[in-house]
């Protein structure tokens, strides 16, 4: 079984996505609503909260888990790949892995020539903007390459909070003029990197100059996530299509949010 975790709501963007691509898979869905958003906390509190959802996925029978959250993914997976998992693995003598989404958005941002004219713009929340994920991994594999980040502090919050579409418009339109005006040129590339952001991907497309290439993180995920299980298929044998949605912090308030992410209802469990 293949947990997906989220901060939230939020990762259902990229949990459909996946379910899209392996369909006959079975997975579970994991949104920490209780502590959302992870965007503005301290690194230590996203450490210990990936960490304790990871288990809980663990616990439910998962022997793979895609944290789809952009926070927790710059801020957690690497420690969590390299001091987490393995005395968890030698204690269980069970093979499982966890992975994230960072990495195979950069992948796809930087498939092209690093002559391409223009930087890569990285939008995403203040705790990802700091962490210094994004461009560190795109100069790994693109040394010298122009990189811009945009924090968009108030935006993932503006979408869980159901902003009016004109706000939301109005806050797209200002952070990509402040990227703007620090790029110098029009960037070649954009990355969303927040799962929120696919909601008002079409505020960012009006914004941006004509032409630019934005990547597509929940799809891009999603076909990394098939190549990968096709690499590594002692991660996941499952072939029932089952499917399970749950949540620390479930309220019925939340159903039109859900249905946002997802475009239609989501039977969530509160746990
Ligand atoms: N899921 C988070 C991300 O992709 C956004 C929401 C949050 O701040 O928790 O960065």
């Amino acid at each position: 079984m293949i947990g997906v975790f989220d901060s939230g709501f939020g990762g259902l963007t990229v949990h459909r996505a996946l379910i899209e691509a392996l369909p006959e898979r079975d997975f579970v869905y994991l949104g920490d609503n209780r502590n959302a958003p992870y965007g503005t906390r301290p690194p230590i509190e996203v450490l210990n909260l990936t960490c304790a959802a990871i288990e809980r996925l663990f616990a439910e029978g998962c022997t793979l888990v895609v944290i789809a959250c952009n926070t927790a993914s710059v801020v957690a997976l690497r420690w969590i790949q390299q001091q987490w998992l393995p005395v968890r693995r030698r204690e269980d003598g069970i093979a499982r892995n966890v992975i994230g989404i960072a990495v195979p958005t950069i992948e796809a941002a930087t498939s092209r020539a690093s002559d391409a004219s223009g930087p890569i713009a990285v939008f995403a929340t203040q705790r990802t903007v700091d962490s210094g994920v994004y461009p560190l991994e795109i100069h790994k594999r693109q040394p010298g390459r122009a990189v811009v980040q945009q924090a968009c502090p108030e935006l993932a919050g503006a979408i869980e909070s159901g902003a009016a579409p004109e706000r939301l418009r109005a806050l797209v339109h200002c952070y990509v003029e402040q990227m703007m005006d620090r790029a110098g040129s029009p960037p070649e590339s954009v990355i969303l990197a927040c799962t929120h952001y696919p909601l008002v991907a079409a505020y960012f497309a009006e914004a941006l100059p004509a032409g630019v290439r934005m990547i597509h993180q929940p799809e891009t995920v999603a076909q990394a996530l098939r190549s990968y299980l096709a690499r590594h298929p002692e991660y996941d044998g499952s072939r029932g299509g089952a499917r399970r949605f749950l949540s620390t912090g479930f309220v019925a308030e939340a159903i039109l949010l859900i249905e946002r992410f997802w475009g239609g209802k989501v039977p969530f469990e509160a746990i």
